[in-house]
């Protein structure tokens, strides 16, 4: 049977607001594109076409005007309402019509890695498994779902955020089941957090005598939930895939080294520029130093600015600052203005549409 996807972009994002409280956390972009767009990408590459979104009433009319029917990406994309956010397994349950029984890979919006996903596709369905999960070694297993293996390597205990962690393998936020899973989560009951666990599904799948089996990731994970996570994403996102690439009109005094991409109809007068750097369509980037591990999305403005490893979100202006601005995320149409000198640099992490003159 043809395999489908289910992506799971509900949530509140709490650990990126105050971004999140006007915006979508898997919306949020890295090198100018949202982290959701990455996930769907891969799933599309690995060839699977017909992809459910699970949907939360506060962001779903943004997941979905922003990313359509599919179509850009050569998938078909149906979206599923969440009414509230009563967990993993429960986003499951309620995708359930669209699943119907077909065996299906899950993949958290906020999630990005860099592994294909098509081996790990090919191996769930030749060795036919009721579940696949993929483990990552973490310094901080007390944020994530764990598992424990046997010698054999394979998955014997999952515990979701064990305050004391049984081993350092985190779950990954990709999963591959068959609907054998959807028998479990009918029975499973509420976490102390109140929420329908997929770990505790998993280890229920586990002690029924399911074929479940554990691959290791080979390259990055990165979970974007908080600003420094994006910060990193964007810098190996930059590093790994960033063509150099100048539309716009860049004047004579412009200095442009390393790859850096620039979008149509950006002006970019009497600035540094060093790579990689991405800048959008639309842009007035004037007096600037821009250096290396920047995204700065469409229709920004910025004016006498000092600018590294940091992210810029549509429509915002950022004028006159006489301190370096690092390290930072400053959210769409947010405004950011005139600072006096001062010989340090600053860390901001700015919401949407704030207004911030530092006088
Ligand atoms: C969820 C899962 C957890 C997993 C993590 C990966 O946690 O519950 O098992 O390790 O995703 O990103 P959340 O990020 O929703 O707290």
């Amino acid at each position: 049977m043809t395999m489908k996807a289910l992506m799971l972009s509900g949530g509140r994002g709490t650990r990126l607001r105050p971004l999140t409280y006007t915006g979508a956390k898997q919306l949020v972009p890295v090198v100018n594109k949202p982290i959701l767009w990455y996930g769907i990408e891969q799933i599309v590459a690995a060839g699977i076409t017909d992809i459910g979104i699970v949907i939360s009433p506060e962001t779903g009319d943004a997941i979905r005007s922003a990313t359509g029917d599919g179509t850009q990406f050569g998938a078909h994309i149906t979206y599923i309402l969440q009414a509230s956010p009563d967990g993993l397994a429960h986003a499951v349950k309620i995708a359930q019509p669209f699943l119907g029984d077909a065996p299906f890979l899950m993949y958290l919006g906020d999630n990005l890695i860099r592994d294909e996903l098509s081996s790990f596709v090919d191996e769930f369905v030749e060795r036919s498994l009721d579940a696949l999960i993929l483990l990552k070694q973490v310094p901080n297993p007390t944020a994530f779902g764990v598992a424990v293996l046997n010698p054999e390597g394979q998955v014997t205990r999952l515990v979701e955020k064990p305050k004391n962690p049984p081993s350092d393998l985190a779950l990954v936020g990709v999963y591959l089941f068959s609907p054998q899973v959807h028998r479990v989560i009918a029975q499973l009951r509420p976490s102390p957090r109140g929420e329908l666990e997929i770990t505790d599904a998993i280890q229920e799948l586990v002690n029924t005598g399911g074929n479940v089996t554990a691959q290791s990731l080979q390259g990055w994970w990165l979970d974007t939930g908080k600003k420094d996570d994006l910060l990193a994403a964007n810098q190996i996102i930059l590093d790994e895939t960033l063509s150099h690439e100048i539309s716009g009109t860049v004047d004579d005094a412009t200095q442009i080294s390393g790859r850096v991409r620039i979008g149509s109809g950006s002006t970019i007068i009497n600035s540094t520029i060093r790579g990689p750097v991405v800048i959008g369509d639309n842009c007035h980037i004037e007096n600037c130093f821009v250096g290396s591990y920047s995204s700065i999305a469409n229709g920004v403005k910025m004016v006498d600015v000092e600018m590294d490893h940091s992210v810029v979100l549509e429509d915002a202006v950022i004028e006159k600052l006489h301190q370096r601005i690092v390290d930072s995320l400053i959210g769409r149409r947010a405004q950011l203005l005139h600072s006096p000198k001062r010989p340090k640099a600053s860390r901001f992490m700015i919401g949407d549409d704030c207004v911030i003159e530092l006088t």
